[in-house]
């Protein structure tokens, strides 16, 4: 009988272990192959769906709070009082799949799932795409800080090699490239938009107002006001709803770190040595160039 049963229990054996689904990896606590095939088999995407999507630590619980935020005109009233992960689940978790079957439409979902492998039933639907981009340096440095918090995660190590497995896309969700160079095949579809973190830090009012009219809905000022300064790094710094001081001890290390980190634009020259740079760039250099193609073939 226990054989049958999903495991959600921190078991040593499971904790900071990953499997490979599809050539990507994945952790083992609260992730499984046959869910993440029926996500992206059978999971039925709706027109009136909402998915806030980027690569992990591009920003996406910032997004997903000015999204709860625009869903209610600016009223800070359900960003304080639910939990984000249950505000806007992740499908792709065994956790987040279960609150997403249940949740009453227009839904408000999560996924860092990488194109191929996010579900299927998105090609017939009207559902709008909020996809959501950052600098990958920052995004490699706020993963490694990350990594050494969440108890999914295997601990990076040092940098040094954290930066190779993070260029070889040997982590959890897989390559940082292929991630954005898939997504981005899709723009110019009226079903999404995407914005960068570094925009929405330059111009946080120009960037709601461009993600309200992307969804229809007209704020006021005020109303726009109201959903950047309750988005804002300290409001949910402040914000036990957001800023996963509630998570499961067996999730997150909270002596280790905390998710809402540094909250700026250019972190990483404070870690990365110039040769480290220097790998990056070249790498990147050569994965854009030809993601790019790839992407423009339509491959
Ligand atoms: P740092 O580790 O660089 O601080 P994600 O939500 O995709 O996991 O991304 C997490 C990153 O976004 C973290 O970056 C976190 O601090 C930052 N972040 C979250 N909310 C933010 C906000 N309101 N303003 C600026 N940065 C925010």
């Amino acid at each position: 009988l226990l054989g049958v049963q999903v495991c959600l229990c921190p078991c040593p054996a499971m904790a900071r272990e990953y499997f490979t689904h599809k050539g990507v990896l994945f952790p083992c606590l609260d992730y499984s192959p046959e869910k993440l095939s029926y996500v992206e088999n059978e999971f039925q995407v709706r027109d009136d769906d909402i998915f806030n999507i980027a690569y992990l630590k591009s920003g996406t619980n910032w997004m997903l709070e000015i999204l709860s935020l625009i869903r209610c005109d600016g009223d800070p009233g359900w960003v304080r009082s639910v939990l984000n992960w249950e505000r806007a689940p992740w499908v792709e978790s065994q956790l987040g799949l279960e609150a997403a079957l249940k949740y009453p439409p227009p839904r408000l979902l999560c996924s860092h799932l990488p194109v191929q492998l996010f579900p299927k039933s998105l090609q017939r639907s009207k559902a709008k795409i909020i996809y959501t981009l950052r600098c990958p340096k920052d995004v490699l440095v706020s993963l490694y800080h990350f990594s050494k918090l969440l108890l999914l995660f295997k601990d990076p190590g040092s940098l040094d090699s954290f930066l190779e497995d993070f260029l070889s896309g040997n982590v959890p969700y897989g390559s940082w490239f292929d991630h954005v160079t898939g997504w981005m095949g899709l723009k110019g579809n009226e079903n999404f938009f995407s914005i960068t973190y570094e925009e929405l830090q330059q111009d946080p009012w120009g960037s709601v107002r461009r993600i309200c009219h992307f969804l229809g809905k007209e704020l006021s000022e005020e109303q726009v006001a109201a959903v950047v300064e309750n988005a804002s790094f300290q409001s949910m710094k402040g914000n036990k709803m957001s800023n996963y001081s509630q998570q499961r001890d067996e999730f997150m290390d909270h002596q280790n770190g905390e998710f809402l980190r540094k909250g700026i634009c250019g972190d990483w020259r404070n870690h990365l040595s110039e040769a480290q740079s220097q790998r990056f760039d070249t790498v990147y250099r050569e994965r854009m160039s030809l993601g790019c193609t790839q992407a423009a073939r339509g491959q």
